[in-house]
């Protein structure tokens, strides 16, 4: 039987989806990438030596796995053919295992140039890797896409026509000039195209006939969701499970028999700008950064910090369709005397459970907190339920109860065995499906 599963973001990215989805392959024959680019960190650690992967779908660590790089992603080909050469120097065999789709857009050194420049006026805070100019041309129709490449006359007018209007849009609204060069930024590309063409196909074609089973990787999380998320503190794809019929070109049927499961801290965090109703900007927040080492695996930054919000894990469970979810970083709490949960908003005397569009409303709702009793014992790379202290159980089973989605996983650690199983999913063969609670 055909078995697929879907692995998202419950939160804003960063909620560990790269562990999970590491130790979770050793599974599944194909692991896929849809949506976003390198703007994505996903981190492993493995025997204490660490991966982080922006553009290969995490999977692919694993020997026996093929990824795929789908049509939704937008390609920043000096960066993966960067990725490609640094994990095989790293003994990893990669290039053989890849598939990319030959309808993915790239991203170019003038996206990257006009992040920066939209960052001048109303930040967002991205990670300045050109992802939302390079949506921007896609559905502007100036995009150029990883096919368009096999033509090199049609590349290098696409490229010198899209080069003019930057100019343009840099000397005559941000009265600034670049120094990208045309003949340059051809050459480059070409030489990078040639490094993976052999690896170029279309991969929805080859996910219709594959018969075996597949892992989706989504990138950043649900409140980063163009559509879904805290608009327009956002990422420019759908990083929800909306996006991955148009990220993968598989019609919306073909999901209908996949697991959706999505990843979520213990607490939360954010990195940039945009609204985060639990954020914690005292020494709570610090200690949880401190301890939960929260420092961008994109970019370094410092991620903002604050207790779970149940109230965006609800959203998360609507908006994905989830089947369960997955905790991580539980460990990181274990120095905390109270631990406090969002369960409801207020604002102007209401009090409510959803989670709001607007930005007005958003910046202004002040979380209701339900409190725990910290456990105050070390659960770092427990393996089992029976490791975890009262409190602890009472947390989870509290956040069960109020999402009405089984926990699955719980993760207690960085390292690929620092985990355990919830309620062991049926395709693990020779163990029996058992419920924890
Ligand atoms: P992703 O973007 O969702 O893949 O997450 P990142 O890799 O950006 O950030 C998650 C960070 O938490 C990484 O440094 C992981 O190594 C680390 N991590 C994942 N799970 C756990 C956990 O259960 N406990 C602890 N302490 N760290 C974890
Ligand atoms: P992973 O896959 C956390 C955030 C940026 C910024 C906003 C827009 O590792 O979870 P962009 O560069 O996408 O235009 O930035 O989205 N962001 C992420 N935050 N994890 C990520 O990916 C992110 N990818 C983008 O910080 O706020
Ligand atoms: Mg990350």
């Amino acid at each position: 039987m055909k078995r697929d599963l879907v692995i998202l973001g419950a939160q804003w990215g960063d909620e560990g989806k790269g562990k999970v989805v590491d130790l979770l392959s050793a599974d599944f024959d194909v692991a896929v990438r849809y949506q976003g680019g390198s703007n994505a960190g996903h981190t492993v650690v493995v025997g204490g030596e660490r991966f982080v992967l922006h553009l290969l779908p995490t999977g692919i660590l694993h020997e026996h796995t093929i990824g795929v790089v789908a049509q939704g992603m937008v390609v920043d080909l000096e960066l993966l053919v960067g990725e490609l050469e640094e994990l095989e120097g790293r003994g990893l065999r990669i290039y053989d295992r890849l598939f990319i789709s030959d309808r993915a857009h790239l991203v170019m050194p003038y996206h990257k140039v006009l992040d920066s420049l939209f960052e001048r006026r109303g930040k967002i805070g991205t990670t300045l890797r050109g992802i939302g100019p390079s949506y921007m041309f896609k559905y502007g129709r100036k995009g150029i896409r990883v096919c368009d490449l096999e033509d090199p006359d049609r590349t290098y007018r696409l490229i010198k026509e899209n080069l003019e209007f930057v100019q343009d849009l840099c000397e005559k609204v941000y009265c600034e000039n670049h120094s990208l060069n045309l003949e340059e930024m051809f050459e480059k590309i070409m030489e990078y195209y040639k490094r993976i063409r052999g690896r170029v196909t279309d991969t929805t074609q080859w996910l219709l006939k594959f018969e075996g089973s597949v892992l989706f990787e989504g990138a950043q999380g649900t409140m980063l969701d163009i559509d879904m998320g805290t608009y327009p503190f956002v990422t420019s794809s759908n990083a929800s499970a909306l996006g991955l019929s148009n990220g993968t070109g598989l019609p919306p049927k073909y999901f209908s028999t996949a697991n959706f499961w999505a990843v979520s801290k213990a607490y939360a965090t954010r990195v940039g700008e945009g609204p985060f109703p639990t954020e914690l900007t005292d020494e709570k927040g610090e200690q949880l950064r401190e301890r939960g080492g929260e420092y961008g695996a994109t970019t370094g930054r410092p991620r903002r910090c604050g207790w779970l919000d149940l109230v965006v894990l609800k959203h998360a469970v609507e908006v994905n369709g989830l089947d369960g979810l997955i905790l991580t970083k539980l460990d990181v709490l274990d120095g905390f005397e109270e631990i406090k949960v969002c369960v409801a908003y207020e604002l102007d005397g209401q009090v409510f459970d959803h989670f709001p569009a607007g930005l007005s409303k958003l910046s202004k709702v002040a979380p209701i907190y339900k409190s725990f009793k910290g456990w105050l014992r070390n659960t770092r790379g427990a393996r089992s339920f029976s490791e975890l202290p009262k409190e602890a159980l009472q947390y989870l089973q509290f956040i069960q109860d109020y999402l009405g989605v089984s926990l699955v996983m719980l993760s207690t650690g960085p390292e690929r065995e620092e985990y355990f199983w919830l309620q062991e999913p049926a395709w693990r063969e020779g163990e029996k499906t058992r419920k924890v609670f």
